[in-house]
C-alpha cells in the first residue's frame, strides 16, 4: 500500500515523540467514545470505515513508537465494554415450545387426542406434516412492507431480545421479501443453526486464535447470535430454516404445507425433508426415513416435528400451557455412553427433596461433555444397584438432564459397596424422611429434609427459584448471584433482593467493590431489580415456590383472584375445610385437592406469610390482562354441562379460557353463565335456582363470536 492510499499514515512518519504521544492520547479518547456510542448506545456516530481509519492510525503510531503504547490504548482492548444488554421485544404472538413424543405409541396418542378434541368421526382423516426438528435457536423476524424491521430471540416465549443487527448478518435471512404476495406485516419464525462443517472450521479458527472453543454446533450458534457486536456475528457462519409464523396482517393460505411453500417463495430456506402425511403410519415412515438420514444431513437435528396441516383446525386446537395441541416433537432415541461413577452427591431442592446426583468421569454424549447425571431417587439407586466406582451407562436426550441408565456389573470393582442413602440432610443435619401418602399408605419416592426454614440449601433453592426465568426473571440476577448473595448474607429471602440497593448505598463494602462487580454492573443490577417491582401476578405466585404450583396453575390463580391480597385472603379462609371458600377453591377447574392442600399449608406457615408480606412491601404484582378483554365473557365464571354438539368439552373449556373466562366444574352463586346442552340435569336446576344466566351451545357460540 502506498502512502497516498493510506492517508491515516500520511503524517505519522513525520511526527516526533511529543507529537505522537499527544496524538495517541487524543486517539485513545476519541476511539473510546465511538466504542461507547456503538456498543452501549447502539448508535454509532461515524461510519465503520472512518472508525477503522482511526484504529489504523493508532496502530501505525504505536508501531513507530512502541514505548508510547498507552495502558488505555484501543489496541489493548478487545472491543469495548459491552453494555451487557439487548433491548427487549414483546412478541405480538407468543413463541411456543413443543410437547415431546418418545415412542410410536406417543404419536398415536397425540393423533387420538386431536381427534377427540375436534370430535372427529372415525373415518375422517387428520392430514399432518412432518419435518426435521432443527437443533439450533429459534428466532422471529418481523417484516413490514416486505422489509425486515425487527429480529428477536424467543426469550421466555412472551418477551425476547432484540438481535436485529445480528440476524441481518445471516445470508439465509432475506432483508426484503421476494415477490409481492406477502402481507404487510409478516412475522416469520424459524431456527438459526450452524452446519457441522462450519462448526469445525470455526472451532479450528477459534483455537488457533486462542479464542473460545464451542462444545457443539448449537452452542456455537447461540454464542454467535448473542454477540453485542454484530461484526462478530457476521464473521460466524450461521444459517436459517423457516418453519412457523407469528403475527400476520393476513394469512394468505389455509394449510401449513401451503404456508411453507409460500415462505419458500418469499425467499426463506425451508427444509427439503418436509413431507405431508395422511395417517400415523406415514408419519412414522417419515420419522424413520429422516432418522436414517440424520448422520448425513450435515447439521444437527434432534427429532421430527409433526403439525396438523389445516390451519382452521390448528386454531381450534389452540394451546395448552406453552405448547400447541396441534404439533409435537417426536424425539430421536437418547444417545448413550459409558463412564465411571466417581461419587454420589445429594442435592437438596427448594421443597427439601433430596436428589442423588451422579458425579461422573467426564464423557461426551451426543456432542456434549457430561460430568453430572441424575440418579432420580433412593429407590432408583437401589433398583439399579448403582455403586460408587461402577462403570455406568449414561444417556442424554434433548434438553433433559442426563440420566444414569444402569451399571455394568461385570466391570464392578471388587469391594464396591451398595449405596446407603442418607437419612440426614447433608445441608442442615435435620432428619430426612419419606412421607407416607395417607391415601395409598405408601411411602413417597422422595426423601425430604425436615429442616424447613433452618435448612440453608432449601433457602438458596427457594431464592434461585424466585429469580428464575419463568418467575421474577431479573436480568443479571440468576442462580449464581442468588447463591453468592445468600452466602455473603446479603440476600436471605426474596424481599431482600429489593432492599439490596438501599442497604448497598450505606454499606462499607458496596457491591461495586466486590470481586466480579464494578460500577456499571452494580448499577445495572439495581436497575434490573427495580424494573421487576411490577412483575405480573402469575410470575409472582409461581416464584413463591409453593409445592405443586407450576406455571399453569399460577396463571390460573392469577386470573381467578386478580390480586395477591385476594389470593391470600382465600387461602386463609380456606384453612377451614368446611368453608364455602374451600369448596370454591376446589371448584376451580384445574385445582385439585393436592394443590389446594399445598397452598393452604404454605399460607398456614407464619414464616411464609411473613415472606410474602415483606415482599409485598417492595413489589406490586400486576394483575394479568384478561386473555382478550374485548370479549364479553372475559372475567366471567362459566360452567359447561350436558352434551355439547358443535365442540368437545375440552375445546369449549380451552376456548373460554382463551377469552379470559374462568371455567368451573360446579355451579355456585359465583357462576355467571351456565352453558347447558341436551341432558343437562342437576347443574341446570341449581343454576335456575340461583338465577344464573343459562345459555344453549348456539347462544354461547354466538356470544363469543364463533357462531
Ligand atoms: S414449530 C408452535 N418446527 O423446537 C410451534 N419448531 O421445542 C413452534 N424447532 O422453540 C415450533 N425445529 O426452536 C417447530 N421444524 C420445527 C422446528 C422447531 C426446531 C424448535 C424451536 C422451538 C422448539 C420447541
Amino acid at each position: 500500500m502506498t502512502a497516498k492510499e493510506n492517508p491515516e499514515r500520511d503524517d505519522v512518519d513525520d511526527m516526533d515523540e511529543t507529537a505522537a504521544a499527544a496524538e495517541l492520547a487524543r486517539l485513545a479518547g476519541e476511539i473510546a467514545e465511538h466504542d461507547r456510542h456503538y456498543h452501549q448506545d447502539d448508535a454509532p456516530a461515524i461510519s465503520d470505515a472512518d472508525y477503522d481509519r482511526l484504529r489504523r492510525r493508532n496502530d501505525a503510531l504505536e508501531a513507530r513508537f512502541p514505548s508510547l503504547v498507552r495502558p488505555d490504548s484501543p489496541s489493548r482492548r478487545v472491543g469495548s465494554a459491552p453494555s451487557g444488554k439487548f433491548s427487549k421485544v414483546t412478541h405480538a404472538v407468543a413463541m411456543l415450545s413443543l410437547g415431546n413424543a418418545f415412542e410410536d405409541g406417543d404419536v398415536k396418542d397425540f393423533i387420538d387426542r386431536i381427534r377427540r378434541f375436534l370430535g372427529l368421526g372415525d373415518d375422517e382423516k387428520v392430514a399432518m406434516t412432518a419435518e426435521p426438528k432443527i437443533d439450533g435457536l429459534s428466532a422471529s423476524l418481523r417484516y413490514e412492507g416486505g422489509k425486515l424491521v425487527v429480529g428477536a430471540t424467543r426469550g421466555d416465549g412472551q418477551v425476547g431480545e432484540n438481535i436485529t443487527d445480528n440476524l441481518r448478518t445471516i445470508s439465509d435471512v432475506p432483508l426484503r421479501l421476494r415477490g409481492d404476495a406477502w402481507p404487510d406485516v409478516a412475522e416469520i419464525r424459524g431456527e438459526v443453526y450452524m452446519s457441522h462443517a462450519d462448526f469445525q472450521t470455526l472451532n479450528d479458527r477459534q483455537e488457533a486464535a486462542g479464542g473460545q472453543v464451542f462444545a457443539n454446533p448449537r452452542n456455537a450458534a447461540a454464542g454467535s447470535l448473542r454477540q453485542l457486536d454484530s461484526k462478530i456475528t457476521a464473521s460466524r457462519p450461521l444459517r436459517f430454516f423457516a418453519y412457523a409464523w407469528g403475527e400476520m396482517s393476513q394469512v394468505p393460505f389455509d394449510t401449513y404445507a401451503d404456508g411453507v411453500g409460500m415462505l419458500g417463495s418469499w425467499g426463506f430456506p425451508v427444509n427439503p425433508l418436509f413431507r405431508q402425511c395422511e395417517d400415523v403410519e406415514q408419519m412414522l415412515d417419515v420419522y424413520r426415513d429422516i432418522e436414517s438420514r440424520r448422520s448425513s444431513l450435515g447439521y444437527d437435528i434432534d427429532g421430527v416435528v409433526y403439525k396438523v396441516d389445516r390451519l382452521d383446525w390448528q386454531r381450534r386446537l389452540g394451546f395448552v400451557s406453552r405448547s400447541p395441541r396441534w404439533a409435537i416433537a417426536h424425539k430421536f432415541p437418547a444417545e448413550k455412553a459409558s463412564t465411571i461413577l466417581r461419587d454420589i452427591e445429594i442435592q437438596v431442592g427448594r421443597t427439601g427433596q433430596l436428589t442423588p446426583v451422579a458425579k461422573l468421569e467426564p464423557v461426551t454424549v451426543g456432542g456434549v461433555v457430561v460430568s453430572n447425571a441424575t440418579l432420580h431417587n433412593e429407590d432408583e439407586i437401589a433398583r439399579k444397584d448403582v455403586r460408587i466406582g461402577d462403570t455406568v451407562i449414561v444417556q442424554r436426550a434433548g434438553d433433559v438432564i442426563p440420566q444414569v441408565v444402569r451399571a455394568i456389573e461385570e466391570k464392578r470393582p471388587a469391594g464396591a459397596q451398595a449405596y446407603v442413602f442418607p437419612e440426614i440432610c447433608p445441608a442442615c443435619g435435620s432428619h430426612a424422611v419419606r412421607e407416607v401418602n395417607p391415601k395409598t399408605g405408601k411411602a413417597d419416592v422422595a426423601r425430604r429434609c425436615t429442616g424447613g426454614l433452618i435448612c440453608p440449601a432449601q433457602a438458596v433453592e427457594r431464592l434461585k427459584h424466585f429469580v428464575s426465568r419463568n418467575a421474577l426473571d431479573i436480568e443479571g440476577f440468576g442462580a449464581k448471584q442468588a447463591e453468592a448473595f445468600y452466602l455473603d448474607g446479603l440476600v436471605m429471602q426474596p424481599a431482600d433482593i429489593f432492599t439490596l440497593a438501599v442497604r448497598d448505598a450505606r454499606s462499607e463494602k458496596p457491591l461495586r467493590e466486590r470481586e466480579g462487580w464494578g460500577e456499571t454492573s452494580a448499577k445495572n443490577l439495581f436497575e434490573a431489580v427495580d424494573s421487576r417491582r411490577n412483575v405480573s401476578l402469575d410470575r409472582f405466585i409461581f416464584g413463591l415456590g409453593i409445592r405443586h404450583v407450576g406455571e399453569t396453575t399460577a396463571r390460573l390463580l392469577a386470573r381467578t383472584y386478580g390480586s395477591m391480597e385476594a389470593f391470600v385472603a382465600v387461602l386463609e379462609t380456606a384453612q377451614d375445610r368446611s368453608s364455602e371458600t374451600y369448596a370454591e377453591l376446589l371448584g376451580i377447574d384445574g385445582i385439585g385437592e393436592v394443590v389446594a392442600e399445598a397452598m393452604i399449608e404454605f399460607f398456614s406457615e407464619p414464616h411464609n406469610r411473613k415472606v410474602v408480606e415483606d415482599l409485598l412491601a417492595e413489589v406490586s404484582p400486576e394483575p394479568l390482562e384478561a386473555a382478550d378483554t374485548a370479549s364479553p365473557v372475559a372475567g366471567k365464571t362459566v360452567v359447561f354441562t350436558g352434551s355439547l354438539e358443535r365442540m368437545t368439552r375440552n375445546e369449549a373449556k380451552a376456548r373460554a379460557e382463551g377469552l379470559g373466562a374462568k371455567v368451573s366444574g360446579s355451579v355456585s352463586a359465583k357462576t355467571d353463565i351456565l352453558v347447558a346442552g341436551p341432558g343437562a340435569g342437576s347443574k341446570l336446576k341449581k343454576a335456575q335456582e340461583l338465577d344464573v344466566e343459562v345459555l344453549s351451545e348456539d347462544d354461547w357460540l354466538e356470544l363469543v363470536g364463533d357462531g
